[in-house]
C-alpha cells in the first residue's frame, strides 16, 4: 500500500514548539495558531511554547499567537513543554546545535533554510535524526507555491516537451537601507554566511531548480558574485550562475540570478522545453505558456497570445483577491506546514525528503564555492 493510501490514524493533537521568534516565525505561528488565510484549521497542533534568546520576543510571539509559555533557554523549553516537533527558526549559523539538541530530547525538527552552512554538516545531522528515530525537514517553501505546483504539473503534462532550459531570477532591493539586510547599523546575521545575503537565498534556487530538472547532474558551472553597489556590510548583491548539465532526455542550461538594483520585486521561473515554455512569478502570481495549440502550428502564435491575454487577466483579479485576504508568497510554506503534519499524524514520511534536502545542499555547496568563479 503506497504511503497516501493508508488511512488516517486518530490521535491527539502534535505538540509543537517554535525556537526562535524572528521574523519568519510570524509565518510558521500564523500556521500553528491555526489562523493560517490558505488552510483550514484541522486542530493538527497544539503550539505548547515558544523560545528566544530576546524575552521581549518571546513574550510577544507568546501573546501573540496563544502559546502556551515563553521561554528564553531551549532545554528548559524541551524540559518542561516536551513538545513533539520543534520549528528552528534562527539563524543559519546556529541550527545545527539548536536541531541537536531538539532531536536527541526526542523531538522531530522542522528546520528553516538553510539547514545547514554546508552539505557535510546536513549528513552528520541527518544521521542524527536516523539514530533517535525522527524526522529532520529543511523548509523548502516555495516548492509548495500553487503557481510553481501548477508550473510542476504542466511539466510532467509533457506539453512543453523535454526540459531544455531553466531560468530563476530574484530581484529583491536588498542593499536599500531601510530593508532589513541593508540596515549597516544592525546588520542581519545572515551576512556572516559564507556568500552573504545572496547565500540565503541560494536553497530557493537549488530545490527549484532541481524539481524541474529532476536527476540531472550539472557537470559544468560558471559563476558571477559581485557588489555592484560596494557597501561594506555586503559580500556581494549579485549572482549570475550558469549550470549545464544532462539529463536522461537531453541536455539542459539554467540560469540562476539575483539582482538587488532591478525593480520590482520579482521572484520569476521560466522553463523552456522543445514543444513550449512557460513562466511564473511567486511574488506577482500567474502562469504563462505558450504551447503547440490544437489550431496548428499557423494560428498556435494567435491562439498562445489570446489565451495567454484572457488567462493574465483572470490572475491580476485574483491577485487583488489576494492582497484583500492577505495571502502572500508565502502561502508555500503554510501548505508544506500543513502537509508535514499531516504526514507526521500518520506517522509518514515528511514532504521533503532527506535525498531532496541533501541535493539542494550540495548544489548550493556548488554554486558558492569558488572553484566556479569568474
Ligand atoms: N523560507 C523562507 O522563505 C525564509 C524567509 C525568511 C527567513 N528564512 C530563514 O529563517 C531563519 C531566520 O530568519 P529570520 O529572518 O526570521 O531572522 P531574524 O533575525 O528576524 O530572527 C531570528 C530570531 O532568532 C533569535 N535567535 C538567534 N539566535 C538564537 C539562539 N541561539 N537562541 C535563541 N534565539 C535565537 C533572535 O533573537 C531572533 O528573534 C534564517 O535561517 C532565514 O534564512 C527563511
Amino acid at each position: 500500500m503506497r504511503a497516501h493510501d493508508r488511512p488516517q490514524t486518530r490521535r491527539a493533537p502534535l505538540r509543537v514548539a517554535v525556537m526562535g521568534t524572528g521574523a519568519i516565525s510570524k509565518e510558521h505561528l500564523t500556521y500553528l495558531a491555526g489562523r493560517s488565510p490558505v488552510i483550514p484549521d484541522r486542530g493538527l497542533v497544539e503550539l505548547v511554547g515558544v523560545c528566544d534568546q530576546s524575552p521581549a520576543a518571546a513574550h510577544y510571539a507568546a501573546d501573540t499567537f496563544g502559546a502556551g509559555r515563553a521561554f528564553t533557554d531551549l532545554a528548559d523549553m524541551l524540559e518542561s513543554a516536551s513538545p513533539e516537533v520543534v520549528h528552528v527558526l534562527t539563524p543559519p549559523a546556529s541550527h545545527v546545535g539548536l536541531a541537536t539538541q531538539c532531536l536527541q530530547a526526542g523531538a522531530h525538527v522542522v528546520c528553516e533554510k538553510p539547514i545547514t552552512t554546508n552539505s557535510p554538516d546536513l549528513d552528520k545531522l541527518l544521521e542524527i535524526a536516523a539514530d533517535h528515530g525522527r524526522q529532520l525537514m529543511e523548509s523548502h517553501n516555495y516548492r509548495f507555491n500553487h503557481g510553481f505546483r501548477q508550473l510542476e504539473n504542466l511539466l510532467n503534462s509533457d506539453r512543453l516537451g523535454p526540459v531544455r532550459s531553466v531560468d530563476i531570477r530574484i530581484a529583491l532591493p536588498v542593499t536599500d537601507a531601510d530593508e532589513r539586510f541593508g540596515d549597516p547599523n544592525l546588520p542581519s546575521p545572515i551576512h556572516q554566511l559564507p556568500a552573504g545575503v545572496i547565500h540565503d537565498f541560494t536553497t530557493h534556487f537549488s530545490y527549484l531548480l532541481l524539481r524541474l530538472t529532476g536527476d540531472v547532474v550539472f557537470d559544468r558551472m560558471a559563476t558571477a558574485w559581485s557588489n555592484h553597489a560596494g557597501l561594506a556590510h555586503f559580500r556581494y548583491d549579485d549572482l549570475d550562475a550558469l549550470l549545464i548539465g544532462n539529463s536522461d532526455r537531453g541536455p539542459i542550461h539554467a540560469r540562476l540570478r539575483f539582482e538587488a538594483d532591478s525593480g520590482p520585486d520579482t521572484f520569476a521561473i521560466t522553463v523552456r522545453g522543445t514543444e513550449g515554455w512557460a513562466e511564473i512569478d511567486l511574488f506577482q502570481p500567474y502562469l504563462r505558456a505558450v504551447l503547440p495549440r490544437p489550431v496548428g502550428s499557423q494560428l498556435s502564435p494567435v491562439a498562445n497570445h489570446v489565451i495567454n491575454g484572457w488567462q493574465l487577466m483572470g490572475h491580476g483579479i485574483r491577485n487583488l483577491s489576494r492582497k484583500i485576504m492577505q495571502i502572500t508568497p508565502y502561502e508555500g510554506l503554510h501548505r508544506m506546514l500543513d502537509e508535514t503534519y499531516q504526514a507526521l499524524t500518520e506517522d509518514r514520511p515528511v514532504p521533503v525528503t532527506p535525498a531532496e534536502m541533501l541535493a539542494a545542499s550540495r548544489l548550493v555547496d556548488t554554486v558558492v564555492s569558488d572553484q566556479f568563479r569568474f
